[in-house]
């Protein structure tokens, strides 16, 4: 092992130097720094293990020679050594990012257990930093699920990708629920830029002059509500990434104006004069066809070109094969382990069905069935009337079709049947709910409470998540409705 070497910066000469020799006895190679200054000089030249710096310094006092060194390496540790009267100081820079302190006079005893003890933090703190970089190169990509070669292309060039710390915009497209908000976070996840903020926007949700000041912040009195003010997006998410979502609807007019930030790396606040320098990853994610859209004039040409550079197209989960399987075997143990349940296997009918349905709303569809699924199940096999898939749209109407779609006798009440809705014509009071069918009983008997707390999360879903609208929908008041949400762990 190399000698650690460590950084003495105090004017006071003698004191200084018998700290040096001291600690050349135990095999440290120790220099001297007189002030701020040349501390600064020698921190770039011998890279210390450890820096022990007076508080009290001519010129650059020790706390600003510590916030520097901190913006140079924040993994160098800092002491500070401070005389009985500035111990508050002292505390002080433990709060900044100091290591710790050292009173004077010094105790070399302490003084040698300390730089140990501030070595040795350091190089677990490196080690683990190492183990977490390559954690991150040995399973690339560990949590998006697939073996499909469609998927695994795109994997490899995000792989690629998010090993960079420069790259132009990337843009991630595929339909709903294929996996672009996934994708978008793991690549921040698994790059340099990991500790660094992922800042996501969803570009339906605001009309544009809101999603101006949003995305690029805004001066105080640039409108009569910016009473301060505001950092963007763009430069809040400095050093990491901005994840701008649904990237085709964003309007016309802040194109321009997003073309620019993101050719420049520049940002100018609503109201300001100024342009401000930004250092951000563009990850945007569309599931609309957005060359098309270029080509029709209904998105800027030269917005789609810029940001198209890096091109990730995520494939529909119909043409990735087994994938389903295997995203389904996954989602199976996950929602298992969730419920307590213990389904460990999917039958082959019901494999067969998973293969057949074209998923329209793609992965997250699929988890959102074996969900369901799994809580409807009762032994260890997850069976086809648990899946409640409607018929796979290719054969639907076709009578020779042999994928079994809704049993006739179900194993569970469908729990994807929509609630009857409004009162059709003719029924008994108008107004009133309608009353539901006479549900066929299964011999092995249903699990009453499951059923409810699936009636009550569709009528929350087709409500929107508006209670009191769910509450009408099932007849209840919606203290009623909030009582049963605490008792399923539906919501707190
Ligand atoms: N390959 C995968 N492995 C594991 N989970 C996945 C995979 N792909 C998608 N998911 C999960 O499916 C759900 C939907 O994915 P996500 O939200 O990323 O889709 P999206 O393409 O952004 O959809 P939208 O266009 O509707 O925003 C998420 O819960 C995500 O974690
Ligand atoms: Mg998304």
């Amino acid at each position: 092992m190399t000698a650690s070497t460590i950084l003495i910066v105090d004017d006071e000469r003698t004191l200084a130097r018998s700290i040096k020799a001291f600690l050349a006895e135990f095999g440290y190679e120790a220099e001297v720094a007189g002030d701020g200054e040349k501390a600064l000089e020698l921190l770039e030249s011998m890279r210390p293990d450890v820096v022990f710096a007076d508080v009290k310094l001519p010129g650059m006092s020790g706390i600003e020679l510590l916030q520097k060194i901190r913006a140079f390496d924040p993994a160098i540790p800092v002491i500070i050594m401070t005389a009985y009267g500035t111990i508050a100081g002292a505390v002080e820079a433990v709060k900044l990012g100091a290591f710790d302190y050292l009173k004077k006079p010094i105790d070399l005893e302490e003084l040698k257990l300390l730089a140990e003890r501030a070595r040795e933090t350091s190089r677990l703190k490196q080690e683990l930093s190492h183990y977490r970089r390559r954690g991150g190169r040995d399973v690339p990509f560990a949590g998006i699920i697939g073996e499909s070669p469609a998927l695994r292309a795109v994997l490899e060039q995000a792989h690629q990708i998010a090993a960079l710390d420069e790259t132009p915009p990337v843009l991630i497209t595929g339909e709903t629920g294929t996996g672009k908000g996934l994708v978008a976070r793991t690549l921040h996840a698994s790059g340099p830029r990991s500790t660094k903020p992922f800042i996501e926007i969803n570009c339906t949700a605001l009309p544009a002059n809101l999603m101006e000041a949003e995305l690029f912040g805004y001066e105080r009195g640039a409108f009569t509500d910016a009473k301060e003010s505001k950092v963007g997006l763009f430069e809040a998410a400095e050093g990491g990434f901005l994840f701008l979502d649904e990237i085709g609807d964003i309007e016309l007019s802040l194109q321009g104006k997003m073309l620019r930030a993101i050719e420049d790396q520049t940002v100018r606040r609503v109201g300001g004069i100024r342009d401000r320098k930004i250092n951000t990853r563009i990850v945007a994610a569309t599931n609309r066809d957005l060359e098309r859209e270029a080509q029709q004039g209904n998105f800027r040409k030269d917005l789609y070109f810029r940001l198209a550079v890096i091109l990730l197209r995520l494939p529909p989960l119909r043409e990735r094969g087994d994938d389903v399987l295997i995203l389904a075997e996954h989602f199976l143990r996950r929602f298992s382990a969730k419920y307590g349940k213990e389904v460990h296997r999917i039958d082959p009918r019901a494999r067969d069905m998973l293969l057949a349905y074209p998923w329209p709303g793609n992965v997250r569809e699929l988890s959102h069935v074996i969900e369901r699924a799994a809580l409807w199940s009762r032994g260890p096999t997850l069976e086809v009337e648990h899946l409640a898939l409607e018929r796979p749209i290719e054969s639907a109407g076709g009578p020779s079709s042999d994928v079994p779609v809704r049993p006739s006798t179900p194993g569970a009440p469908t729990p994807g049947a929509p609630i009857p809705s409004a009162p059709t014509p003719g029924a008994p009071t108008p107004g009133a709910p309608t009353p539901v069918a006479n549900p066929a009983l299964p011999a092995s008997g249903v699990d009453l409470p499951q059923w409810e707390k699936s009636v009550i999360e569709e009528a929350l879903r087709e409500a929107g998540g508006n209670q009191t609208k769910a509450a009408q929908r099932l007849g209840i008041s919606r203290d009623t409705l909030r009582y049963r949400l605490k008792k399923f762990g539906l919501q707190g």
